[in-house]
């Protein structure tokens, strides 16, 4: 397997054509179902009719051997073994209710999941803000798109964080912070070039830090040590795509993408932007 298999183009190419439907698909989607996703999350409408429709979608092209997906505890195998692609089919959906950001994750494998970060060959993530745009990393490079109707048009090519980074967001319950992360997050935030920028939806506050460059964490928690992010779906995903737009990414003390998953639902404290920050983020965890 290589990156240049044409399956990977097909997966990018099914989930950009897939966005705008999904988005209108939202309409009447916003309630909750009555089941919990493999993550005890109750689950929206909206998440499992997006899980059928990239599952039926993305399983059924040529070379993709296994379908994975937040929302389900299944894989769905195909028998076929060429890529293997995880899905977080609506991350932040519990924004529908106040109709704020959410998006599709995804990350394309060349090894049957669970697997580590590092047999990722592309990833990337569609926002649903107030256009649909996606960004997507492949061969070590990251590329953002608009999408219409079916389109996908090239707005950057060879994205890479700004040097200087200027957003900071931060998940989980301040209470719940670990002593020195609090007082990592002190420094960054006394700093009057940083801004806190933070929606509740790990895809719109990355896709802030990739913007304006900055750093989004969701760190382990006193009552939570892996934090709440899962690592095939959101941190591997992200963690691929900002290191391959020049940032780092860091579990606390390497490189999410040198995580060794145990299981397809694993979680994973997540920190992500700038090196200089994930630097200092490592430092203060030490
Ligand atoms: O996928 C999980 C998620 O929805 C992320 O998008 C977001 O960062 C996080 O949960 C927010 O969770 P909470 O509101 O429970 O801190
Ligand atoms: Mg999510």
């Amino acid at each position: 397997m290589t990156v240049s298999d044409p399956a990977v183009e097909d997966v990018v190419a099914t989930i950009g054509r897939s966005a705008t439907e999904i988005r209108q698909g939202l309409i009447g989607r916003r309630g909750t179902v009555d089941e919990e996703n493999p993550s005890g999350e109750i689950q929206a409408e909206a998440d499992v009719w997006a899980d059928e429709l990239l599952g039926d979608r993305l399983s059924s092209i040529d070379g993709v051997g296994q379908y994975a997906s937040e929302e389900r505890s299944e894989i769905i195998d195909t028998g076929d073994e060429r890529v293997y692609v995880a899905v977080d089919p609506l991350d932040g959906s519990s924004n529908l209710k106040s109709n704020n950001t959410m998006g599709t994750v995804f990350g394309i494998y060349d090894e049957p999941l669970p697997a580590p970060g590092s047999a990722l060959v592309a990833s990337g993530w569609v926002l649903y803000g107030p256009i649909t745009t996606m960004a997507c990393a492949q061969d070590g490079s990251v590329t953002k798109y608009e999408l219409t109707g079916g389109e996908r048009t090239v707005v950057e090519e060879d994205v890479t964080l700004p040097d200087d980074p200027l957003v900071y967001g931060f998940g989980g319950r301040v209470p719940h912070w670990h002593d020195d992360f609090r007082e990592y997050v002190r420094v960054i935030e006394s700093n009057p070039d940083h801004k806190l920028r933070y929606g509740g939806a790990m895809i719109g506050d990355v896709n802030q830090v990739l913007t304006y460059g900055g750093i989004f964490a969701y760190p382990a928690l006193e009552d939570n040590p892996r934090g709440k992010l899962r690592l095939q779906f959101e941190g591997n995903p992200i963690a691929y795509l900002i290191e391959a737009a020049g940032g780092r990414s860091s579990d606390g003390s390497q490189s999410i993408l040198e995580v060794e998953p145990t299981d397809l639902h694993d979680r994973v404290p997540l920190h992500v932007g700038n090196a200089e920050f994930i630097d200092q983020l490592e430092d203060a965890l030490e």
